[in-house]
């Protein structure tokens, strides 16, 4: 989102510094004995720390599987639900017949080469995935071809984000949050990785707003049972007040959604050491993140890295502890896929020489709810101009293109994703 089409919806604070300086006085007086709610945090943290390290020593992946067979008969086992629950994030097999996953691959590439792509192509227009001097980039920018809409619009993506949206806890403070079985568009990117690939990756961070995670009112109740040093209370995936959070604008990684998972879809096969996605699979990190600034060492006016408009940053400095449960996905199939909490740490490991392609469709789980609703219609007039959607940069390659998906293409369950009937 580069525009300046919402400025007057929420902008920063004029004076971040003395924001926070603010914030902090007011989270201390809350909380109380900060330093012994940090240590209640850490304390619980460590337990699920130990076991993931103990799941990867013995050579397994901390990632709990389901298939997509258990998804559509109910057949996931309750020990697994939980799994899932505790981990933060989940791997979809054969969430589509991998040679379903892999035509599509090929139909992506036809698209972009039809439509010369690489003549067209005029560098990066955000600076959220790095410097990458490729003549292609290693994320596209195309938003609407057939491809990711017949994923998007397909019964298995509406029934596994039914699942996904089922871990949350929906009626919450006396009100009910989201719709866990309506399921609208987040149109996002493809990414196309060629073999021989050398790539820095990207460092682990959080999605879903930095500072905006102290500073808006919206997620200080999301987080009301930490800032109050309740910190038992604390329940990840209670959706109260979720919805309610509007991000700051003028980044390039805004998001205008609810998103209860973000995820992608894998177009082939991909092996876990060749430079793909890590989570820090402990939803509950989150309280760390957000007290780990008011313990003493760290300046008042400092968030241990956190600026306007760049995502939340992880690092050995403030965040050790949190990185000794870094999980690698397994390796994966075409037509599987993963997902993680919108609060789950993640990134890309570096990779060098890439042994094979590395081509995945980002699609996550946005539920109903009114916020959705609203960036679905306003997506679903993008999508008929061929436009960028709006938290995108107004890159707008598709407009002028053939053999874009049509909105007569639609079946029924995509046209209630863009909120029509
Ligand atoms: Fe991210």
């Amino acid at each position: 989102m580069t525009t300046t089409k919402h400025l007057s919806k929420h902008t920063l604070p004029e004076d971040v510094s003395q924001a926070i300086i603010e914030m902090k006085t007011q989270w201390r007086a809350s909380i109380g004995d900060v330093p012994a709610l940090m240590a209640q945090i850490v304390s619980e943290l460590e337990k699920d720390i130990q076991d993931i390290e103990a799941t990867q020593k013995a050579g397994k992946s901390a990632w709990p599987e389901v298939s997509y067979h258990d998804i559509a008969n109910g057949g996931v086992s309750a020990d697994t639900m939980a799994l899932i629950k505790r981990r933060g994030c989940v791997v979809v097999r054969e969430h589509f017949p991998s040679e379903q996953a892999k035509q599509w691959d090929r139909e992506l590439v036809e698209y972009v080469e039809r439509n010369d792509f690489d003549n067209q192509y005029r560098g990066p227009g955000d600076d959220f995935f790095g410097t990458l001097s490729a003549s292609r980039p290693e994320i596209f920018p195309i938003y609407w071809s057939k491809p990711q809409m017949e994923a998007r619009q397909s019964e298995r993506m509406h029934h596994v984000q039914c699942f996904l949206n089922s871990f949350w806890k929906v009626e919450s403070e006396g009100k009910q949050w989201f719709d866990p079985n309506i399921n609208y568009i987040y149109p996002d990117r493809v990414r196309r990785r060629p073999p021989g690939t050398t790539s820095n990756g990207l460092g682990p961070h959080t999605d879903s707003g930095a500072l905006e995670r102290w500073l808006l009112p919206a997620y200080q109740k999301v987080f009301r049972h930490i800032l109050s040093g309740d910190f038992h209370r604390y329940d990840p995936w209670d959706a109260a007040y979720r919805p309610d959070v509007d991000e700051y604008v003028g980044g390039t990684t805004k998001c205008s959604a609810f998103r209860t998972f973000q995820g992608w879809t894998a177009l082939c096969d991909i092996k876990r050491d060749q430079g793909v996605l890590f989570t820090i699979p402990l939803p509950a990190a989150m309280a760390y993140l957000l007290i780990r600034p008011l313990l003493d060492d760290v300046a008042n006016e400092a968030l241990c890295g956190v600026s306007p408009r760049k995502v939340l940053p992880i690092d050995e400095q403030w965040h050790s502890l949190l990185l000794r449960a870094k999980a690698l996905i397994p390796d994966l199939n075409a037509g599987d896929s993963v997902w993680w909490h919108c609060d789950l740490i993640h990134g890309v490991n570096p990779v060098e020489n890439q042994q094979g392609w590395g081509n995945v469709m980002y699609i996550p789980a946005a539920p109903g709810c009114e916020k959705n609703r609203q960036y679905a219609k306003q997506c679903a007039e993008d999508f008929k101009a061929g436009r960028s959607p709006d938290d995108f940069p107004e890159e707008h390659y598709e407009a002028s293109w053939q053999d874009r998906f049509q909105w007569q293409d639609l079946s029924s369950l995509g046209r209630k994703a863009f909120a029509e009937r």
